[in-house]
């Protein structure tokens, strides 16, 4: 669980901008947070203390999962996996299709990287509707490893995109609503 001083100085520093990048969303700008490095500290203080002892591996989401995600899994002392964008790691690779408001989209890892059996922390910066992390959750599976966590700095709850992520019966965190 975060300080209370931890959100505190979160949500002093993170930007909240208006109509970015389109009408009607309000984006969370968390670039002031990397330029204090004792914040940071913190804030990777706090996603690890969740994860500590639970997971075999740590999988980041492309790309500002990896902000925190890489720092997690060095300071667990576990494999770090990078979740991308189709079409930005060479062959072979595993991919995991997902519906957007318009069109689809689809992640993937390199093959071999996630073990069969193991337990994964599957880490992204903000849970919103809970797309990408519900594929990233099944890509995880689709490779027989098991999501049995995720963590994000940040978790809107108006989206309901806990929602979508019930069925895998994961530990769920997010250090800020
Ligand atoms: C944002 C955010 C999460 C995702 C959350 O990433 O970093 O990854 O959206 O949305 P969802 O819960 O509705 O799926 P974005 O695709 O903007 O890319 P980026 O991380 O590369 O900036
Ligand atoms: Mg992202």
């Amino acid at each position: 669980m975060a300080s209370q001083e931890l959100i505190r100085q979160l949500e002093e520093t993170i930007e909240n901008i208006p109509d970015f990048p389109i009408p009607g969303i309000q984006f969370k700008d968390i670039s002031p947070i990397f330029l204090n490095p004792k914040l940071y500290e913190e804030v990777i203080r706090d996603l690890v203390a969740f994860s500590k002892g639970k997971v075999d591996a740590v999988c980041g989401i492309e790309s500002r999962g990896y902000l925190f995600g890489i720092a997690i899994a060095v300071a667990l002392d576990v494999p770090f996996i990078l979740i991308r964008k189709k079409g930005k790691l060479p062959p072979p690779v595993v991919s995991e299709e997902y519906d957007l408001e318009y069109g689809s989209a689809a992640i993937e890892t390199r093959k071999g990287q996630i073990k069969p059996g193991q337990k994964i922390l599957i880490h992204d910066d903000l849970l919103a509707t809970g797309g990408t992390t519900e594929a990233a959750a099944k890509l995880v599976q689709k490779q027989g490893a098991i999501p049995v966590q995720f963590s994000f700095l940040i978790g809107l709850k108006d989206l309901n995109g806990k929602d979508k992520l019930e069925k895998f019966n994961a530990e769920i965190y997010h250090t800020l609503e």
